[in-house]
């Protein structure tokens, strides 16, 4: 399977920027397969803009088709503008929104209902992985952010490593990207085997070749350093050839 390569913008981002960053996406020669996940409304610009096989990510959905829910957006609108992929469960978003694992399952089963590919996010604090409850923590966050129908990408992201340019050790990577694949074999069987499982939290060119060759890793889902094009390219471009 080709690595993936998951750009979050995150509130960052311009529409005057969207032409040159898709034009370096165009000229880069990638093996990995890339997806770009900006802001709402810079999403079909974005579609438009990147060549069709760069998989184009929101960052959010609601698990309702419609209705009376302001500042929120549906996954089938966000199909329609073009948009392939659906960040969810971020832990900003747990944060800042106070999302449960049961409202990110529900727009998990939305988002694969809509035809679009879920990347649901887990990941420990600090506190619970120097108390050693990181996996235990991951474990359930999997079992109750994932739907039954769920069709997609986990993205492992430890809460102590987004933003913070601190990394786990090769060792803790490979333990947790372990664990989330029994869970997902256990869960889903052979779809659970295939399910792409994406590290994220300070993702850099200087260490994304390491963390790309961790086994179990399948990608990288990358935050501050995918805003420059050039260095999401490199990124990509450290992902191993398959
Ligand atoms: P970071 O963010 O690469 O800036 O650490 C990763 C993320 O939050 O997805």
């Amino acid at each position: 399977m080709r690595f993936i390569i998951a750009g979050n913008f995150k509130m960052n981002g311009t529409l005057a920027g969207v032409a040159a960053y898709a034009d370096a996406v165009k000229a880069a020669e990638i093996g990995a397969a890339l997806i770009v996940c900006p802001p709402f409304p810079l999403l079909p610009a974005f579609a438009a803009a990147l060549p069709r096989h760069v998989g184009v990510g929101a960052q959010d959905c609601h698990a309702r088709a419609s209705g009376a829910h302001t500042g929120d957006v549906s996954a089938a609108l966000l199909k329609e503008v073009g948009v392939t992929h659906v960040i969810l469960g971020h832990s900003e978003r747990r944060a800042d929104h106070g999302e449960t694992n049961a409202d990110v399952c529900a727009k998990a089963a939305a988002a694969v209902a809509a035809g679009l590919m879920p990347i649901v996010c887990v990941g420990e604090t600090e506190a619970q992985r120097d108390a050693g409850e990181a996996v235990e923590v991951v474990r359930t966050q999997l079992a109750h952010s994932l739907p039954d129908n769920f069709n997609g990408l986990v993205a492992y992201e430890p809460v102590w490593a987004i933003g913070t340019g601190r990394t786990p050790s090769p060792d803790d990577v490979t333990a947790m990207h372990a664990a989330i694949r029994a869970a997902l074999v256990e869960r889903f069987s052979a779809t659970g085997a295939a399910m792409p499982i994406l590290y994220g939290g300070s993702v850099k060119p200087d260490n994304a070749a390491g963390l790309l060759a961790l086994p179990e890793v399948g990608g990288a889902l990358v935050g501050g350093a995918s805003l420059k094009a050039a260095d999401f390219l490199a990124i990509a471009a450290s992902a191993p050839t398959v």
